[in-house]
């Protein structure tokens, strides 16, 4: 298809590594694409507090307990950026609430796995926080604004997840033989769900040419995964674990590890609502926004009372 005039110039500011910021033209594919990927990242955020909010009460000591409320909280905070970035687009939260709620907005497919013991709080650290370094460092770049100044304090919170998730790990891997098989145990199980984070083969995945022209994404999702792997691998022998994958082997020519590829039928599985904790997080939040309802009411009741006295 031809570009029209203003598309043109449009992809040559993009080229030109210019920003692009909230009332400026965009074509409506690239706002689109943008609310899609930003709303999906901000509900990830909101989601992900699920699985380790379920262990900040049992939390091995109360430093724990304290490091892990603050991530927590960390990651409410990101999905308010998002949100914020999202809504200078032009659709409200309410609307995005809305998309999630009903199960049309895809959130993280990592969430919809179980946490079942305290080295899972380790393996989320070092591995999922690992992974969303990996994907949102390049993000810092990309071409919209707003999502690009979210990420920079994002990656700077997240790296500190990820540096306490390998701490919890140190501790395990280094500890008596039972806790030295559960942090093995975690590494089993949040390896090919990690792996999946990035999204499907490039082969199958149907945003990434025109995101990428669009600079929305900075690489493909092959290229990091691959960067994730050689990354991983070293720590996982640095504490003295095994990655769940035999044919993992360092290839001096490709300059990277060999791997195997995740299951990609659970992967679509669990984007389908079939994964084990699908359910059990979208009710959660769910019951989170009606049981907030009563707040929500007596705020707008509130600020309907203030702005009828100040026009008095
Ligand atoms: N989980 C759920 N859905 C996924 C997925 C995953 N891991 N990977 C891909 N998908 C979905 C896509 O959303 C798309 O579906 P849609 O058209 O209904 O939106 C479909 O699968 C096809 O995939 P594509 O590769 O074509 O999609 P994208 O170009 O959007 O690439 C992405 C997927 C790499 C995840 C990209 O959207 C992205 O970089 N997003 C921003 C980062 C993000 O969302 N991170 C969430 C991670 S968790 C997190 O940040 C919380 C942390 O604090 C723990």
């Amino acid at each position: 298809e031809e570009m029209t005039p203003e598309e043109r110039a449009f992809q040559e500011r993009i080229d030109a590594d210019q920003k692009i910021e909230p009332k400026e033209w965009m074509p409506e594919g690239y706002r689109k694409t943008l609310v899609r990927q930003i709303s999906q990242h901000a509900h990830s955020e909101l989601v992900g507090q699920l699985p380790e909010g379920n262990w900040i009460t049992r939390a091995p000591t109360l430093e724990r307990k304290a490091i892990l409320l603050a991530k927590v909280q960390d990651e409410a905070g990101h999905g308010l950026y998002l949100y914020c970035a999202a809504e200078t687009l032009g659709i409200s939260r309410d609307e995005m609430f809305e998309q999630l709620h009903s199960g049309k907005a895809k959130y993280s497919s990592i969430f919809n796995y179980p946490t079942l013991t305290w080295a899972d709080i380790g393996a989320v650290g070092w591995l999922v926080d690992g992974a969303a370094i990996m994907n949102q460092v390049p993000l810092q770049r990309t071409s919209y604004g707003p999502y690009a100044r979210a990420m920079v304090r994002i990656c700077k919170e997240e790296s500190f997840h990820q540096r306490q998730g390998f701490h919890i790990m140190m501790k395990m891997a280094s500890g008596s033989e039972a806790q030295k098989r559960m942090a093995q145990d975690a590494l089993n199980r949040f390896w090919y769900p990690s792996l999946m984070m990035f999204g499907p083969s490039d082969k199958d995945s149907v945003h990434s040419a025109q995101s990428m022209a669009w600079k929305i994404k900075i690489n493909t999702n092959d290229e990091l995964r691959q960067k994730f792997v050689d990354q991983t691998v070293p720590q996982a022998k640095y504490l003295g674990l095994t990655v769940p994958d035999e044919a993992v082997q360092w290839n001096e020519e490709k300059g990277g590890h060999d791997f195997s590829e995740p299951d990609w039928d659970e992967f679509f599985s669990v984007l389908a609502g079939n994964g084990p904790c699908n359910k059990e997080r979208l009710q959660a939040r769910v019951d989170a926004w009606d049981g907030g309802e009563w707040f929500r009411d007596g705020l707008m009741a509130n600020a309907a009372k203030n702005k009828n006295t100040s026009e008095e």
